[in-house]
């Protein structure tokens, strides 16, 4: 049957690669690129960097295919999200049926790992629920960008016996959840962290982390928040694009 996996290859720095995901990639005939545009071509380079680099038998092809662009102009989000994951089902079903033999295996390579904020595995879920293609398929973890901003400012998440929250800018532009201490914030375009009164907050922030260009920031975040934003957009003007995370740190006795 055909096989495809789905392998989580860490968020930007290649020595990320688990060995576990290096023996799939070793198994895979055909890799499935999504292309985002010119300003993410670094993401695409680093995907054929890691495939030049712990593939042995360079016999495996790799498609292409174009993102849709999501609808920025909708008001409602999950009604856009939702459309956008029908189109990309349609595409991913597409490339699995043409692109893949009976006895092939195919693999798309996730940025950080699947579990977070990727909607690969929603949409595999999807094809299979139309059961119009049979495949089997197999999910390989990766090192998150969350663990590697933890690693990088030698941190733990989570103090002892409490719980660590994970959400975007999006969400934390409404306010901070109560009763939660650490929060990580992924997905942040607008540097929400600004609108946050508390002023005690500690922030471990990163940009690029993992990769050269890699960005490090720690201190309080009403000391740091506006060096943040020019960092941020100084380095998106440079670059083209920028991923940045990070960890909201509430005073211990709040
Ligand atoms: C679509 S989500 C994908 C997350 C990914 N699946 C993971 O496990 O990290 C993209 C967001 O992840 C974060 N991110 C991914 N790679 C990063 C990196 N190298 N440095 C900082 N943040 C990163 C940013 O918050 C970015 O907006």
């Amino acid at each position: 049957m055909r096989k495809v996996f789905v392998i989580g290859i860490g968020a930007g720095n290649p020595d990320y690669v688990t060995v576990q995901a290096i023996n799939a990639l070793n198994k895979v005939d055909v890799f499935f690129v999504m292309d985002k545009g010119s300003d993410k071509e670094d993401l695409v380079r680093v995907r054929k960097e890691i495939c030049d680099r712990y593939i042995k038998d360079k016999s495996y092809r790799t498609v292409e295919a174009a993102d849709p662009p999501r609808d920025r102009t909708s008001s409602s989000y999950e009604s856009t999200v939702e459309k956008w994951h029908e189109q990309r089902a349609d595409i991913y079903e597409q490339l699995i049926a043409q692109e893949l033999g009976d006895e092939d295996c195919g693999a798309f390579l996730v940025w950080g790992d699947p579990s977070l904020y990727d909607s690969t595995l929603r949409i595999i879920d999807r094809i299979v629920a139309r059961g119009v293609i049979a495949f089997d398929y197999e999910v390989i973890p990766g090192i998150s960008s969350i663990q590697a901003l933890a690693a990088r400012h030698r941190i733990a998440l989570n103090r002892i016996g409490k719980s660590i929250h994970i959400t975007t800018g999006r969400k934390i532009a409404e306010g901070l959840p109560n009763n939660i201490d650490d929060v990580v914030v992924m997905l942040d375009a607008d540097c929400s962290f600004k609108n946050l009164p508390d002023s005690e907050i500690d922030i471990y922030w990163g940009a690029y982390i993992g990769t050269e260009d890699e960005i490090l920031a720690s201190g309080k975040l009403r000391e740091l928040m506006h060096d943040i934003e020019t960092m941020r957009a100084e380095a998106r003007l440079r670059k083209g694009w920028i991923m940045d995370t990070y960890l909201l740190r509430k005073p211990a006795d709040q």
